[in-house]
């Protein structure tokens, strides 16, 4: 069994041959933390080489190169005469890694010219006829460093077809830190599944792979060991995941650079330690970390999602899996654990429902818009034909009556021509009274259809004539109270108010049974005040709340559209009721109201 220094090796039936020599070829992967315990280690290779005889050849970056030669100094030998016999052959890994490089990827034919070069100028200097050959090659790390796995696993094929024909033991390091996460697993492995023996040079864990010929049943034995320590090797490199492993008790035995990585603690720190250390204060109060080994050994597997606490007590959400681990006769060993921190994926995941759930409401909330929508330009279709409909009847009722009296009049006039002349005189007057009445309808009308005088005086003139008129038809006292330097508002905004207060008044009429109104107009913080207060019974909740901005119900259109008005200027509706009566306050501000050119 080959054995260097501190490596232990293991044999797994998978020769390499190759017919030019009675010699193995060995293909080693050193995957190294240290350099410079990796170089103690290729510089004892190279110098037996060199020693009995043979050649070494180092395809090496140029700090590698120098170090190595250091290191055979050392060792006695006179790296300068080696490299002038040709015995020792130093060349640049980048560099030769260019020489075989055809349209961005390693190429077959090139390498075997290059590197087999390499070997045969190095086996002719050689004093030996079956020299050995020491190779150390560095070019596929330079591929792995440069996220290029494949076309490294491509070079190591390269080298083994090489070492078909070619005798010579080669030598390949990788720094472990180019595998240091889960998604490096698959290179790793089929790097691995390229060499003959797998040294890590970290001094911490050990194995090899050794690929001698005829290796038997002893060799399938120590086969089963070393995939358990390449796994060993493999779960150590690991950072995306916490691999751990917990003792009966649930104390930590082992523990993976993942681990360190996620929850903080160095292996020393909590090896010994119980795993119920990584639980918040809540699940340890209630017996979490003991029910999951309780279903773990009771069913085997225990998966939980959810907070864990770091070393520094900071929490990150955790997809934990814990395993029974049984020896033959079922007695537990312990459990293996898993633990992925989900902390990011969670919050995105949260973020994601929180947004949907938004968008849910925001939906019922624009379904529920269309609905009123729906409801109110139904409602405001009527209104329209009933408001039709009482003009229609105003004019037949009044404007009507007195116009067909006029005409029955100047008819009766025109057929008593020869009537005496105070009668006729008597006959014009009725006349001119019901033409009189007629345009004084006419003019009440069109008023409340649109105050003319709104325009030409404002709203300090158009109330108290409207109050006049309301008191008249309705029976209702009102009082009009207006501060005194309320001056002019832009036109929308005063018929807005005079919309208010035209609404306000018809519901204080329809619906309050108040003996009274009082208006008061004002100006207050910077804004335009219009109050409307009857003493009546009051409107029930539903009408309040819509009124005050909620306006989704099915209620009338009313206090609706004086909220619309009010908003579109930028203003407020509001509504006070209680059973004593009724307040509705308009209020806009008054850069809203100013008249245009003020
Ligand atoms: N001053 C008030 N006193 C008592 N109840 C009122 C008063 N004003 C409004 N209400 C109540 O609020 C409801 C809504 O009023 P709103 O003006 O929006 O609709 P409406 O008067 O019923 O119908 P519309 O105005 O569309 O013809 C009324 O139906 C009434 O019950
Ligand atoms: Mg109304």
């Amino acid at each position: 069994m080959p054995s260097e220094g501190q490596d232990r090796v293991a044999s797994v039936p998978t020769p390499l041959t190759h017919p030019s020599s009675d010699r193995e070829s060995r293909h080693v992967a050193h995957f190294y933390t240290d350099d410079s315990s990796l170089l103690q280690t290729l510089s004892k290779t190279i110098a037996a080489a060199l020693v009995s005889g043979g050649a070494g050849i180092c395809v090496a970056t140029r700090r590698h190169r120098d170090e190595l030669v250091g290191h055979l100094e050392d060792r006695g030998l006179n790296t300068g005469r080696l490299i002038r016999q040709g015995r020792l052959l130093l060349a640049d890994a980048a560099e030769t890694l260019s020489r075989i490089v055809v349209d961005g990827a390693p190429d077959r034919a090139r390498f075997m010219e290059v590197v087999g070069e390499f070997i045969r100028r190095a086996r002719s200097a050689a004093n030996e006829t079956n020299p050995k050959i020491a190779v150390f090659g560095e070019m596929v790390a330079l591929l792995c460093a440069d996220g290029k796995p494949e076309q490294a696993i491509q070079v190591e094929q390269f080298w083994n077809e090489l070492a078909q024909i070619e005798s010579f033991n080669l030598q390949c390091a990788y720094p472990i830190s180019n595998f240091s996460s889960a998604e490096h697993n698959e290179d790793f492995l089929k790097i691995c599944g390229q060499h003959s023996l797998i040294i890590s040079s970290d001094g911490r864990t050990q194995l090899g792979l050794d690929l001698v010929q005829g290796a038997g049943a002893a060799g399938h034995e120590t086969s089963t060991h070393a995939s358990e320590e390449l796994l060993h090797l493999l779960v150590g490199a690991v950072q995306d995941y916490a691999i751990l492993m917990l003792d009966p008790e649930g104390r930590v035995s082992t523990w993976n650079s993942g681990a360190e990585r996620i929850k903080g603690y160095r292996a020393s720190e909590i090896i010994g330690r119980h795993f119920s250390s990584f639980y918040p204060e809540e699940d340890l109060a209630n017996g979490k970390p003991r029910r999951a080994l309780e279903v773990a050994t009771r069913e085997g597997r225990y998966e939980d999602e959810g907070w864990r606490v770091r070393k520094d007590g900071s929490r990150f959400w955790a997809s934990v899996v814990i395993t029974a681990v049984r020896d033959r006769d079922g007695k537990i060993l312990g459990y293996g654990k898993v633990t992925r921190d989900f902390t990011e994926r969670m919050r995105m995941h949260e973020a994601l429902r929180k947004e949907i759930a938004e968008k849910v409401v925001a939906q019922e909330s624009l379904r529920e818009s269309e609905r009123s929508l729906r409801r109110l330009s139904q409602h405001l279709l009527r209104t329209q034909d009933e408001e039709r409909k009482r003009i229609g009847r105003d004019l037949h009722d009044s404007l009507g009556q007195y116009l067909s009296v006029l005409k029955m009049k100047m008819e009766s006039v025109d057929a008593g021509k020869f009537l005496a002349a105070d009668r006729v005189h008597e006959q014009l007057t009725e006349c001119i009274q019901l033409a009189e009445e007629s345009i004084k309808e006419v003019r009440t009308i069109s008023y409340l259809l649109y105050p003319p005088m709104l325009e030409e005086m404002g709203l300090k003139c158009a109330i108290p004539w409207y109050l006049d008129g309301f008191t008249k038809r309705s029976g209702i006292a009102t009082s009009f109270d207006a501060s005194a330097d309320f001056g002019r508002l832009s036109a929308d905004a005063e018929l807005a108010v005079f919309r208010v207060l035209q609404e306000s008044l018809t519901n204080i009429h329809r619906h309050s049974g108040s003996p009274t109104a009082a208006i008061r107009l004002l100006q207050e913080n910077r804004a335009v005040v219009l109050e409307i207060s009857d003493r009546g019974k009051g409107m029930d909740p539903a009408g309040a709340h819509q009124s005050n901005g909620n306006g989704s119900g099915s209620l009338g259109v009313g206090l609706r559209g004086m909220t619309e008005r009010m908003q579109q200027l930028g203003g407020t509706l509001e509504v006070a009721s209680s059973s004593q009566g009724t307040i509705v306050t308009a209020r806009i501000p008054m850069e809203a109201v100013a008249i245009a050119g003020d």
